[in-house]
């Protein structure tokens, strides 16, 4: 294991937390993964309201920008264009989770990984995010 790839591991370490009355919760720790293969990277969620839930798959990758995958709403989707095929979400409100699939994994999925939700309750953007550090190599 390279330097770089440790670093990342221990900062992926530190990233783990929670906060707000509506939060998500994804599970600590990093996923080491190979070319080809499936994940499904889980974000539980809590809120009071589950009528009327936004929740938001943003992938992040290393010296990059935070990019909008899938959205996952009580009523409609959005899905960005370069995140059509290999990737799925699938928000169960009665579960309260919205787990995303990445199917046939590349080594340019290698990144962080985090979902966000948006209380529609508080004005303005409150979401809480954790972030789950992807390796595929
Ligand atoms: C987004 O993708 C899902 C799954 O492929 C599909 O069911 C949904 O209709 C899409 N949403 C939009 C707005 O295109």
């Amino acid at each position: 294991m390279g330097p770089w790839l440790s670093n990342l591991l221990i900062l992926a370490a530190c990233c783990y937390e929670c906060r707000g009355e509506d939060s998500v919760i994804q599970p600590p720790g990093d996923v080491i993964t190979t070319e080809g293969e499936q994940i499904t990277l889980d974000c539980q969620f809590d809120a009071d309201d589950t009528r009327n839930l936004y929740l938001f798959w943003y992938k992040h990758e290393v010296n990059g920008f935070p990019k909008f995958m899938l959205g996952r709403f009580s009523f409609g989707s959005k899905n960005a264009t370069e995140f059509k095929d290999r990737f799925h979400a699938h928000l169960d409100a009665d579960s309260k989770s919205v787990p995303l699939m990445i199917q046939r994994l590349q080594l340019s999925d290698s990144a962080w990984y985090y979902c966000a939700l948006r209380p529609t309750v508080t004005t303005g953007y409150t979401a809480s995010l954790q972030k789950l550090f992807v390796c595929v190599i």
